[in-house]
């Protein structure tokens, strides 16, 4: 049994691939992989379909009132290969996934009463470690001690070209400079908010990958994660 299993935290702005990288590494180390991004989005898929937002109002309190009654699970799909949201025994992977969710998320993000539930299940998901966790707060926040945390970044308009062309090829009818104003306000709100800014953590490895392709990435990132398992382990039990 591999006794010298690591947390890695993967924290940066939006669409700049993390959760790509972390599913590579989940799969190649035999690690779960938990997007914490999704977390957000099934609340806030949640508050959509429960009428507590909309473009025009937003109701903190209702939806704070009923967060009890929010119960997010990951299951894993073996055809896909990774984990999809389920929320309240429902499939929610395809819905979180849409631009309208991605306008309202960053604000439900906001509310401290959301973060600290979320956050609470994350821990528990890294309890044991073997876990590549990708969001905002995650080295900052949720697994500060964590062994390996990389900040991931990349241009907003790279990042935007990104996640316009993933929508076409889900057939979802979007214009370009809609998802790159999208990009622009979630950095904005993420970056700005009270609770758990978006900020790199002091010991977190800067990945700027404008650049940078998918399995070059995936080299780098995969050597810095052996590098850090080498070191962990004289020092280990
Ligand atoms: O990673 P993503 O784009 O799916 O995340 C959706 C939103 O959720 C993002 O705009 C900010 C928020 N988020 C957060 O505040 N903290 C996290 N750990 C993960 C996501």
């Amino acid at each position: 049994m591999n006794t010298n299993k690591i947390t890695i935290a993967i924290d940066g702005f939006s669409s700049t691939g993390k959760s790509t990288v972390a599913k590579q590494l989940a799969k190649h180390l035999g690690y779960i992989y938990v997007d914490s991004g999704a977390m957000y989005r099934a609340v806030t898929f949640y508050a959509m379909t429960n009428d507590f937002i909309d473009e025009d109002f937003f109701n903190v309190s209702g939806l704070i009132s009923q967060l009890d009654d929010i119960k997010i699970r990951f299951v894993f799909n073996e055809n896909l290969g990774f984990a999809e949201v389920y929320l309240n025994d429902t499939n929610i992977e395809r819905e979180i996934r849409t631009l309208k969710v991605s306008g309202f998320v960053s604000k439900v993000a906001e509310i401290s009463e959301v973060r600290s539930l979320l956050v609470k299940q994350q821990q528990q998901m890294g309890v044991n470690k073997g876990v590549v966790m990708d969001g905002r707060d995650i080295g900052t926040v949720v697994f500060t001690d964590a062994e390996l945390k990389l900040f991931m970044t990349a241009s907003a308009e790279t990042r935007a070209t990104r996640r316009f062309n993933e929508l076409l090829e889900r057939g979802d009818n979007v214009q370009y400079e809609d998802v790159l104003r999208n990009v622009e306000e979630r950095d904005y709100i993420d970056t700005h908010r009270e609770d758990s800014p978006l900020v790199m953590a002091e010991d977190a490895i800067k990945i700027d990958n404008s650049t940078l392709g998918i399995k070059a990435q995936f080299d780098i990132i995969l050597d810095l994660v052996n590098k850090t398992l080498k070191k962990e382990k004289p020092s280990k039990k």
